[in-house]
Formats: structure tokens, sequence, C-alpha cells
């Protein structure tokens, strides 16, 4: 069914099918050809109108079949002929008396026919037979077709042959019957008959015992029912594993007693960098490698006090024990905004507006870095971000932390190595054994936050931070080479995924 999708119940195949072959039929005659009964017919012609697949014509139409008298004369013969028998019976030569007597009042009418068809030939009172008796006149063919028929539609009779209806019917009374019925005559439409043939097609419609056990299922094409085809697919909505591994992140902080916190895919150069004690000559910060909104420019007015003592932190290390990073620090670079290149950008707001002295939270975000795409590397890509605020953390803490997280979502293999930020002292990254490249491969940084980061936010004690990939996490756990794969719509794959 190429261009016409809707399946077609058998009964619609049957009266396609038998159309096909047909100009127009009248709907008993499509009954009678497809073998439905004429309910049948009348329910299918129905859906195939709606279809627009058939059209049905109406109309008013005259029948002639034969009356009373015509039944008789069906026997005899018309009068005229019935004389040119008598004429032949009794020699080549006839009494007109004695054949009047026979014919009585049709035989004047017999006569005068008989002599204009050149049948019989009158001399004095003798009838004699021409040769043209053997020629058939219209009116008797017509009258044996219809008692052959039983009767005939006007729709089917030539031209020629209505001019001998109406004599016939002039003649005498009885001769012709004439009744009216209303028909329906069904033809295919245009979509009708480019569909028609696909339906001509000897399909099994049903299955039925008799086709399983004679195996009638292999020589007939199984066009609406194939029992050897895969049943459909069904496939139910599912979550990304992408969507899927950040809620059990979500849920791993969760049960280790943190909390969340949420912030804005795009930050002020002064939380993305400055408030980490990143330089303002920095190459992080150049534009290769953070993409910049540059027609914005922050107000950082209700920020005059952090300010103050981010720019004496980077100038001279104020109060922090070291010198800094002696530059002129420039409020202006700082009122930057940028896409966050990581999610400690919303760590730091939040220590900056809390200023806890004991915290536990985590955040699960999308971070932008101006790099080129390839098979580890996309412009964006997601973190897993946390901090532990406390008067006694230290380094073991969140070694232990980390490994815990790690193995809650299933990753046994890690190690810590020796690492720089310019905001932790120590630094450390995580490093996840590949056994099949025979590789490391880095998972995140972490540390705990030099005092130029969190004295001038008023922060006291020690704050364990780190900040981990998710999407290399996600590519381990789905075995996954190339990190695209995770921001592509290849719903194959995504179909066929198994969630672990
Ligand atoms: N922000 C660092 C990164 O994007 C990770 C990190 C977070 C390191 C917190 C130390 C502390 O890689």
């Amino acid at each position: 069914m190429s261009e016409y999708s809707q399946p077609l119940h058998p009964i619609e195949k049957k009266i396609l099918k038998t159309l096909s072959s047909l100009e127009e039929v009248e709907i008993q005659e499509l009954a009678k050809l497809s073998i439905l009964s004429i309910d049948q017919v009348r329910r299918g012609v129905e859906w195939l109108k709606a279809k627009d697949l058939i059209t049905v014509k109406e109309n008013e139409n005259e029948f002639y079949s034969l009356g009373e008298e015509g039944q008789r004369i069906i026997k005899t013969g018309l009068p005229e002929r019935r004389l040119v028998n008598a004429v032949k019976k009794s020699g080549s030569s006839e009494e007109i008396t004695k054949v009047s007597r026979e014919l009585e009042s049709e035989f004047a009418a017999a006569l005068g026919i008989a002599k204009k068809n050149r049948w019989v030939r009158v001399d004095r009172n003798r009838l004699y037979l021409e040769k043209e008796h053997e020629n058939r006149e219209p009116e008797e063919d017509l009258l044996e077709k219809i008692a052959g028929l039983g009767r005939i539609s006007r729709a089917d009779i030539p031209p020629e042959e209505l001019q001998t209806i109406s004599s016939l019917t002039k003649r005498r009374e009885g001769l012709i019957k004439e009744t009216k019925e209303k028909t329906f005559r069904l033809a295919l439409t245009q979509k009708g008959r480019s569909i028609s043939s696909d339906a001509v097609a000897d399909e099994i419609d049903e299955i039925t015992p008799e086709i399983l056990i004679t195996g009638g299922w292999e020589s007939r094409p199984l066009r609406a029912i194939d029992v050897t085809s895969p049943s459909p697919a069904v496939h139910a909505g599912r979550r990304h594993p992408m969507r899927e591994f950040m809620d059990e992140v979500r849920e791993t902080f969760l049960s280790l007693g943190f909390e969340e916190i949420y912030g804005p895919l795009s930050q002020t150069a002064l939380w993305n960098f400055d408030a980490l004690f990143i330089p303002q000559q920095h190459p992080a910060r150049e534009m290769q490698d953070t993409f910049y909104l540059s027609k914005l420019k922050a107000r950082l007015d209700d920020y005059a006090d952090e300010i103050r003592a981010i720019r004496s932190a980077h100038e001279q290390g104020a109060g922090t024990g070291s010198r800094g990073w002696r530059y002129e620090w420039s409020v202006e670079e700082a009122s930057r905004v940028v896409l966050r290149t990581h999610t400690t950008a919303i760590t730091i707001s939040y220590l900056a507006e809390k200023k806890p002295d004991e915290a536990r939270v985590f955040s699960v975000g999308r971070v932008f870095r101006n790099e080129k795409s390839n098979y580890k590397h996309n412009p964006e890509f997601y973190q897993i971000e946390g901090v532990t605020v406390g008067e006694k953390v230290n380094v073991r803490n969140l070694l232990y932390l980390m490994t815990k997280f790690y193995s809650k979502l299933g990753f046994n293999e890690i190690k810590f190595w020796p690492t720089f930020f310019p905001y932790t002292e120590p630094s450390l990254q995580t490093m996840a054994y590949l056994e099949k490249s025979g590789r490391w491969m880095e998972l995140g940084g972490m540390g705990v936050f030099r005092p130029e980061v969190t004295l001038p936010l008023g922060v006291k004690n020690p704050v364990l931070a780190w900040g981990l990939s998710l999407d290399r996490l996600v590519m381990l756990r789905y075995e996954i080479n190339d990190i695209r794969q995770l921001f592509g719509a290849n719903i194959g794959w995504l179909r066929k995924l198994k969630l672990m």
C-alpha cells in the first residue's frame, strides 16, 4: 500500500479487487462478483467512499422485460412469422382466407408487415412465399434477447435497438413491460485505482488454521500479515543516560549528607576567576580558552567589600601570609561576563554569600570552554562540584570522601596525583585506570582552598573543594570512546543502551 497507508479491511480489499477489472458496476452485480453478501458490500462501499477510494453514482434506470403478451409471443412467434410459417407448411402458396382464420385479429397487421418485409407476395387471393422470409426482423431478435436475460437495462441497450424497443412497445400492449428502478453504480476513484493493484494481489487477510497447516502462507504474498516478520519494536520513553547518571550523582552526595546548590550559566569574571585568586593575566582567561559575553558588563556595586579584599589579595596577598601576584588589579576586568568555565564559580559565590563555618554542599552543572571538539573534549561538558567546610577538616578527609564517592558509583580503581591550581594548596587530581587502553584517565581536580581565596570572603575555616568531570564517568560506565556521542541525538544508540 505504497501511497495509502491506512490498512484496508478484507471486505474493502475484495471490493477493490473486483472493481479493478471493471469500469463501473452495479451494487448487486458487485456482490455476486466479489462473493460478498449485499450487506457486506454496502458496508464496504460506505468505508471506501469515506476514504475517497470509490465513487457511487446514483441514477434512475428503466428496465425492459417481457409482458404477458410477450411471454406468449416468444413461444408462438410474432404474427408475421406465424403467417410465413403457415404459408410454408402448405407449400409455397396458401389461400388467404385459410391463414386469416388462423391468425384472427392479428392477420391484417401480420400481412402488412410480412408484405413490407418482402416475406410474402399476394397474387389473386393467394399468398406466395418470398426468398426474404429467411431474414429475421430486429423485433424478433430483441424479444429473444430480453427473454434470455429476463430483463434488460435501458443503459445497456445500444441506440439502434432503442428504436426497436419503442416500436415493439407501440405495437401491442403487454408485449414489453417497462419498470423504473434506482441503481447505484460504483467506480474506482483516481486514488482507488492507484492502490487497487496492491489490493488485487492475492493477499492473505487473516491467518486461519488451514493456512498454517497447509503452509499456504509460503506461496502467497503476505502483505497484510507476515507471520515471518519480526514484531515491531516498542520503545518506551526513557531519560538520557547523562540525566540518569546526574541523578545518581545527586543521590550519592545526598546520601553522604550534602546539600545541592545552584547557579547561573553566565558568571562575572569576579566569581569565575578573581575570587579564586586567578591572576588577571592568567592564560585560562584568554579568549581562546573562555567564551566571553562581550556585549555585557556586570555591575558589581553590591560587592564593594569583597572587591576591596579580593583586590588586596591579588595585589599584595594582604592578611594571608603571602605576597600576592604583585600587579594592578582591574575591576573592569572582573566585571566582564563569561559562560562559566567551571562550577567552582557557583561554589565560591555560595561561600561569599553564606560565609559558613561548617558546610557540605555540591552542584552538578554544565560548563563551557573554548576548545576544539574531539573525541575527549567538547566545548561544553558537565562538572560535579562541591565543598566541605569545617574547623577540623583536612586533605585526608578529602581523599576519603572522594574514594567513597567514586566507589558508591562503582569506580574502585582510582588514584590521586599532585597537580596545580591557583586556588588550592595542596592540589590533587583523580585518575582512573582504563584496563582496555592501559592508560590513566584524568577525572578531575581538588584541593584545599588557599587563604587568598577564603579569607577575603570572610570564610575562616578550611575548605575542601573538588570539581570532577561527569562526562568522563559516563564514558567509562557505558564504554563510550567519543565524548561527542553524549551530546548527539543518536537515537539508535540511546535505545539500545542498557541502564546500569
Ligand atoms: N575547577 C577545577 C577544574 O575545572 C577543578 C577544581 C575544583 C579544582 C575545586 C580544585 C578545587 O578543573
